[in-house]
C-alpha cells in the first residue's frame, strides 16, 4: 500500500508530484521516488525516507520538465532503502513505473526473465513488472500501451501503476486492478493527472475518472483519455466525475497534526453523516441503500459485520446495536480471518462491510467471497467510489470527509453514527421498537454532535492527565456492554501512535487473567458512565483500587461515586447507552494523542503503518 502519482501537461511537473506525494504520504511512508523527464531526458531520483528526504536529493537544476511520475512506499517486497524505492527502470533505460499493490507470481516471473539474461537490483515485485513490460514489447514489437496490457495479463495480484517510456515520452500509460486510481483531467485535455486518490490534483481540476479494476488507460496530452479492458482489451468510455473534495478538507488548518484535526472535526462529521437521513420532525430514517433492499434486511437470519482495525471496532459497537434494537442476530468477524477460515454464508446473510477507506484488501476479498456464496453486501465506506463501495450490492457513505491521520478517529464514530441509523431504521421497520422509543432515539442522535463538543472543551484536562502517562509501559482499557469495544478502541489508539503497550477488555474479564498486571501506580482507564452495569463497574474499580492501581475513569457528569476513587475523571454529558460510544470514544482518542505527542512521537505518520492497508 503506497501512493503513486504524475503529471503530464505543461506546467512544471516536480513541485505538483512533489507537493501530491506529500498529501498521499499517508499511505505509506517508507521510501520516495520521483521520475522526471525534462524534454530530452529522463532521471530518477529516489531515497529511503519521507518526501522531506526526497526534496533533499534532488537537485535544484534537475527539477525541470512537464512529465513527472512520483511514489511514496510502505514496504512489502523488500526492506525500505534507496535501491527498493520506486520508479523501478527496466534494463534497457527506457521505461520506468512506479506501483502500487503486490505481484504474486514474480518470482517465477523473475526466474524466466532472468534466463533471457534480465538482472535485478532491487527486491522488488515492481522491478519484475517493468522488465516484463519491456521483454513482452520487444518480443511483439507493439506500442508501450499494448505492452503493458499483455504484461499484466500474465500477473497475479493487484495493482495501481503508472508506466512512463523514455522512447515515446508524450504519454503515461496506467493501470489498476484492487487499488485505487484516479485521473484527473485539465480544461481541453490540456493537462493529466494521475494519484492514489484525488488530493493531489484538486487545486487544478475538479473532473476526475476513477478507474476500473481490470482498466488500463493511455493519457496523452491534447487528446481524450482511452481506456481499455485488460483482459479482453474491450474499450470504455471515462466517466468523468465532477469531484467533491476541497483544499481545506486536506490542510490541517491551524491544528498541530491531522489527527487533532480529525478528532475535532467530529460534531461536524457525526452531523454530515446523519443529515438528509435522520428526520426527527417527520419522525423517519431515510437511506436509500437500505430501502431498495428492506426485504433482504427483514428477513435475514444473521447480520455478519466484516471489517479490520477501527472499522473492526465500530462493528463491535453494531453488535449490540442490532441484537438490542432490530432483534437480528449479529457475528463480528476480521476479514482477514473470516475470508480463510471456510464459513458458512448463505443466502438469507446480510453482510455489512465496514471500512473508512474502502480499499481494505481483506474486506475487499471477504466481501468477494460472501457475494459469490450469496450474501447480500451492505457497504459502510467513508472514500466514495472506492473498491468496497463498488463491490457491494448497495451502501451508504460515512461522509466524514478526507481521514489523513493514520490513526483513525472521525471514521470510527461516523461509522458508528452511520450503523445506529441502520439499527433503529430496522428496529422501527421489523416493529421492535415503540413509537415513543423511535422518536426519542432519532431526538437523543441529534444532540450527540453539541455533547461531543462540550467533551472537546476538556482537551487542555485531558492534556494535563496525559502527562502522568508518558513513562508507562503498558496501560489497560476497561469498558462494559456498548463500551467494551470503545476499550478495544482507546487501547488501539494507545498502542498505535504512542508505541505504549495496551490492552482494552471487557470489564468483567478482568478478573480473568488481566488483574495480574495491577500493580502500584499501574494505569487503568475505566469507562464507567451512569448506564448499562455502572455497579459492576463500580466493584472492577474497587478491584483495581485495592491493587493500588492508577485510575482514570470517564464517568457521566455529576458521578460521585467513581470521583471518589479514581485519581482522575473525565467527565461526559448523559447520554442513552446505546450512543454512548459516540461520546465515551472523544476523551480516549484525546489521551493518546496527547501522551504520543508529548513522548514525541509522529502521531499522523506512525512507524511501519500505513492508512490503508491495499495488501494482505
Ligand atoms: O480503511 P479501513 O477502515 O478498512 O481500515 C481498517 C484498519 O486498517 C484501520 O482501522 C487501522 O486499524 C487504523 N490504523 C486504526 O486507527
Amino acid at each position: 500500500m503506497c501512493g503513486i502519482t504524475g503529471y503530464i501537461g505543461s506546467r512544471d511537473a516536480y513541485p505538483i508530484v512533489i507537493k501530491g506525494l506529500q498529501r498521499l504520504e499517508y499511505r505509506g511512508y517508507d521510501s520516495a521516488g520521483v521520475l522526471l523527464y525534462d524534454g530530452s531526458n529522463a532521471q530518477v531520483y529516489k531515497t529511503k525516507g519521507k518526501v522531506a528526504d526526497l526534496q533533499a536529493v534532488v537537485p535544484d537544476l534537475q527539477q525541470k520538465g512537464t512529465i513527472c511520475i512520483g511514489h511514496t512506499r510502505w514496504a512489502t517486497h523488500g526492506v525500505p532503502n534507496d535501491v527498493n524505492s520506486h520508479p523501478h527502470v527496466s534494463n534497457s533505460g527506457d521505461l520506468a513505473i512506479v506501483h502500487n499493490g503486490i505481484i504474486e507470481n514474480y518470482d517465477t516471473i523473475k526466474a524466466e526473465l532472468t534466463q533471457r539474461g534480465y538482472t535485478f537490483k532491487s527486491d522488488t515485485d515492481t522491478e519484475v513488472l517493468v522488465n516484463l513490460i519491456e521483454e513482452v514489447q520487444k518480443v511483439n514489437q507493439c506500442k508501450l500501451g499494448k505492452a503493458v496490457q499483455l504484461a499484466l495479463n500474465e500477473v497475479i495480484g493487484a495493482y495501481a501503476i503508472a508506466v512512463f517510456d523514455q522512447k515515446k515520452p508524450d504519454e503515461l500509460v496506467v493501470a489498476k486492478l484492487g487499488s485505487p486510481l484516479a485521473i484527473g483531467i485539465g480544461e481541453n485535455n490540456s493537462e493529466f493527472f494521475v494519484a492514489s486518490d484525488a488530493s493531489p490534483f484538486i487545486e487544478y481540476t475538479k473532473n476526475a475518472v476513477y478507474l476500473d479494476d481490470e482498466e488500463l488507460a493511455i493519457i496523452k496530452v491534447g487528446r481524450d483519455i482511452r481506456i481499455r479492458k485488460i483482459h479482453d482489451d474491450s474499450q470504455v468510455s471515462p466517466e468523468v466525475q465532477a469531484l467533491q473534495l476541497n483544499l481545506s478538507q486536506i490542510e490541517k488548518e491551524g491544528f498541530d497534526h491531522f489527527m487533532l484535526k480529525e478528532i475535532y472535526e467530529q460534531p461536524k462529521a457525526i452531523k454530515d453523516t446523519y443529515r438528509g437521513r435522520l428526520l426527527p420532525n417527520e419522525g423517519i430514517i431515510r437511506m436509500a441503500g437500505v430501502e431498495e433492499y428492506i426485504e433482504r434486511f427483514k428477513s435475514a437470519d444473521r447480520i455478519i459485520i466484516i471489517a479490520c482495525g477501527t472499522s473492526w471496532h465500530a462493528g463491535l459497537v453494531a453488535e449490540y446495536l442490532f441484537e438490542e434494537i432490530a432483534r437480528i442476530p449479529v457475528e463480528v468477524e476480521y476479514a482477514s480471518e473470516f475470508r480463510y477460515r471456510n464459513p458458512i454464508i448463505t443466502e438469507k446473510d446480510v453482510v455489512i462491510a465496514i471500512s473508512q477507506s474502502g480499499e481494505t484488501a481483506d474486506s475487499l476479498a471477504a466481501i468477494k467471497m460472501a457475494k459469490a456464496q450469496g450474501a447480500y453486501v451492505f457497504g459502510v465506506c467513508n472514500v466514495v467510489g472506492s473498491s468496497i463501495a463498488r463491490e457491494s450490492h448497495s451502501g451508504a457513505y460515512t461522509h466524514a470527509g478526507p481521514e489523513i491521520g493514520v490513526a483513525s478517529t472521525k471514521a470510527f464514530t461516523t461509522q458508528i453514527t452511520l450503523l445506529t441509523l441502520i439499527a433503529l431504521k430496522l428496529g422501527k421497520e421489523k416493529g421492535n421498537l415503540a413509537n415513543s422509543d423511535f422518536h426519542a432515539h432519532l431526538q437523543n442522535m441529534e444532540l450527540i454532535p453539541s455533547k461531543v463538543e462540550k467533551i472537546l472543551k476538556q482537551d487542555a484536562a485531558i492534556k494535563e492527565i496525559a502527562s502522568e502517562f508518558l513513562e508507562t509501559p503498558s496501560c489497560l482499557y476497561l469498558g462494559r456492554g456498548y463500551n467494551f469495544p470503545v476499550a478495544l478502541e482507546g487501547a488501539l489508539k494507545l498502542k498505535e501512535i504512542s508505541y505504549i503497550h495496551a490492552e482494552g477488555y471487557p470489564a468483567a474479564e478482568m478478573k480473568h487473567g488481566p488483574i495480574a498486571l495491577i500493580e502500584d501506580g499501574y494505569p487503568v482507564i475505566v469507562i464507567a458512565i451512569n448506564k448499562g452495569h455502572y455497579e459492576k463497574v463500580v466493584s472492577n474499580i474497587q478491584e483495581i483500587k485495592s491493587r493500588k492501581g492508577k485510575i482514570i475513569a470517564v464517568v457521566t457528569e455529576g458521578d460521585v461515586t467513581v470521583k471518589e476513587m479514581a485519581d482522575h475523571v473525565i467527565e461526559i454529558p448523559e447520554v442513552e447507552e446505546a450512543l454512548s460510544p459516540l461520546l465515551t470514544t472523544i476523551p480516549l482518542q484525546l489521551l493518546s494523542y496527547h501522551v504520543a505527542v508529548a513522548r514525541g512521537c509522529n502521531v499522523d505518520q506512525p512507524r511501519n503503518l500505513a492508512k490503508s492497508v491495499t495488501v494482505e
